[in-house]
């Protein structure tokens, strides 16, 4: 007899939410985790503590920048790093508490050590003291995430060459900080130790920023980032860094051709090329678990892997490596466990970069519509045309809806402004419903918000926006 129902390897937004709504469903469930907290990377060094620096961080920059205008005088602000660093770890212990409440509350047994698959209904747990246990239950769900990728020839050492982990944690601001990466960690982290003081060059393989997110949005983006001080090297690698100085000295090359290479010098180099799968200590092999050409663990669309009753969601398999993604999956998972229809629809999954402005995507960009050749609309509507923009100043950005030119269903929403990570779910609720631009457009929306630009820009596909 299986002492579980369902063991779920991992404790990030994918693994504990899988484990509450399986023990929603009634089934008798355990989490393995193999770091002393729960939460995986998202709560205790990824998502969860760069936004308790990015908004400290970003209070900082106003209070330095923004209140006077305001008639808000005060004496020019001063950092207490560790203090901002105390703010972070209130904001992670606060979190990790709270999943730790949600397991017990849904009566889940957790399981700590490193969870390995030996087959079907067999989970190996080795915990720290090296001790080895092995748990019996009917499924298993892997959800262990992901790992920072290594670049070639660059040894990561998370004082000087860091990656988000250390970028999260630095004991001072670096005078020059050089990002490899300019997708949403080197964007986000970039933001953070700029505001607080640091120069941030960012050393990007593409010609381009954000790769994936609309054209158009990376363009205007760039531009903002740059007005913030942000310096772009677009086109370029980083051959090597030489740590054997008291500052680093960074190859930089061109990604092609033989044009000339440059030294640039940091006292910090932040690693953000992206992130792989993390298979480590699973066992795959000896489990039986195939793998895709990229090390994601293989499954059957409905998360279903090669080994029987065993299971895979979130940034181990295929699709991006989104906290908000691996939720859904878990849920999804839990409830095809249960005999329930359980779907994630993969066309509406919202990504955001939390800077100062957010950028908020949603469903196809333009260049996705062109490459499949569909016929769409186009409506734009800039934030300084927003009245609540206005009068806050803070214009930056636009609202951008893609609708199909035949039947006006909105195929991809694109926002960069203040929020636009808040602002893009009414999006999100549209798109799932099959909705059009003039349903949008004819929806009551409340003013003076910043929302009215959304709304706008829907008007705008049908070229009758109001205030522009
Ligand atoms: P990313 O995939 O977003 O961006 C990596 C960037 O590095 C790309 O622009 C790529 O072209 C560039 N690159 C790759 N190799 C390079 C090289 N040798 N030299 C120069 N540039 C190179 O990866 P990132 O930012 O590391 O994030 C990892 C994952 O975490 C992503 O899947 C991301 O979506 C997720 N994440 C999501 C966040 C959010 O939703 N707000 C926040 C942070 C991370």
């Amino acid at each position: 007899m299986a002492s579980y129902d369902l063991v779920v390897i991992g404790t990030g937004p994918g693994g504990y939410v899988c484990a509450i709504r399986a023990a929603q469903l009634g089934m008798k469930v355990a989490v393995v985790e193999k770091n002393p907290t729960f939460g995986g990377t998202c709560l205790n060094v990824g998502c969860m503590p760069s936004k308790a620096l990015l908004y400290a961080s970003e209070m900082f920059e106003e209070a330095g920048h923004s209140f006077a205008k305001m008639g808000v005088v005060v004496n020019a602000p001063s950092l207490d790093l560790p203090a901002m660093m105390n703010f972070k770890q209130q904001g992670i212990d606060g979190n990790v508490k709270g999943v730790e409440f949600l397991l017990k509350k849904n009566k889940i047994d957790a399981i700590m050590g490193a969870g390995r698959v030996l087959g079907t209904g067999k989970v190996e747990v080795k915990s720290a003291d090296g001790k080895t246990r092995v748990v019996e239950t009917k499924n298993i769900v892997i959800a262990t995430g992901s790992a920072v990728a290594q670049l070639k020839g660059i040894t990561i050492d998370e004082k000087r060459i860091v990656s988000s982990t250390g970028a999260l944690a630095l004991d001072k601001v670096p005078g020059k900080l050089l990002v490899i990466g300019a997708g949403v960690i080197g964007l986000e982290l970039g933001s953070v130790w700029k505001r607080l003081g640091a120069e941030v060059t960012v050393v990007e393989y593409l010609d381009r920023i954000l790769p994936g997110m609309d054209g158009e949005v990376a363009k205007q983006f760039q531009r903002i980032l740059e007005k913030q001080g942000f310096k772009f090297r677009l086109g370029n690698k980083v051959a090597s860094v030489d740590s054997s100085g008291p500052t680093l000295k960074v190859l930089v090359e061109p990604a092609k051709g033989d044009g000339k290479a440059e030294t640039l010098e940091a006292d910090v180099v932040l690693v953000a090329t992206g992130r792989v799968p993390y298979t480590a200590e699973l066992g795959f092999k000896e489990a039986g678990l195939a793998l895709d050409e990229r090390g994601r663990i293989k499954t059957d669309g409905h998360f279903a892997t090669s080994v029987k009753n065993v299971y895979a969601i979130g940034d181990v398999i295929v699709g991006p490596m989104l906290a908000h993604k691996a939720e859904d999956e878990g849920v999804a998972v839990a409830e095809i466990l249960a005999g329930q229809a359980g779907h994630v629809n993969y066309g509406v999954i919202p990504g955001v970069v939390y800077t100062t402005p957010e950028v908020a995507s949603l469903g196809q960009t333009e260049e996705e519509l062109k490459e499949a050749g569909t016929a769409y609309n186009v409506g734009k509507f800039p934030f300084t045309a927003n009245g609540r923009s206005k009068v806050n100043q803070t214009t930056d950005g636009f609202v951008k809806i893609l609708a199909d030119a035949k039947t006006d269903r909105v195929l991809g929403v694109h926002i960069i402004g203040r929020e636009a990570g808040e602002m893009i779910h009414e999006a999100a609720v549209l798109m799932e419903f099959g909705g059009s631009a003039e349903d949008l457009a004819r929806t009551c929306h409340a003013h003076p918000t910043r929302s009215e630009a959304v709304k706008e820009a829907a008007m705008a596909v049908a070229k009758r926006a109001i205030h522009m």
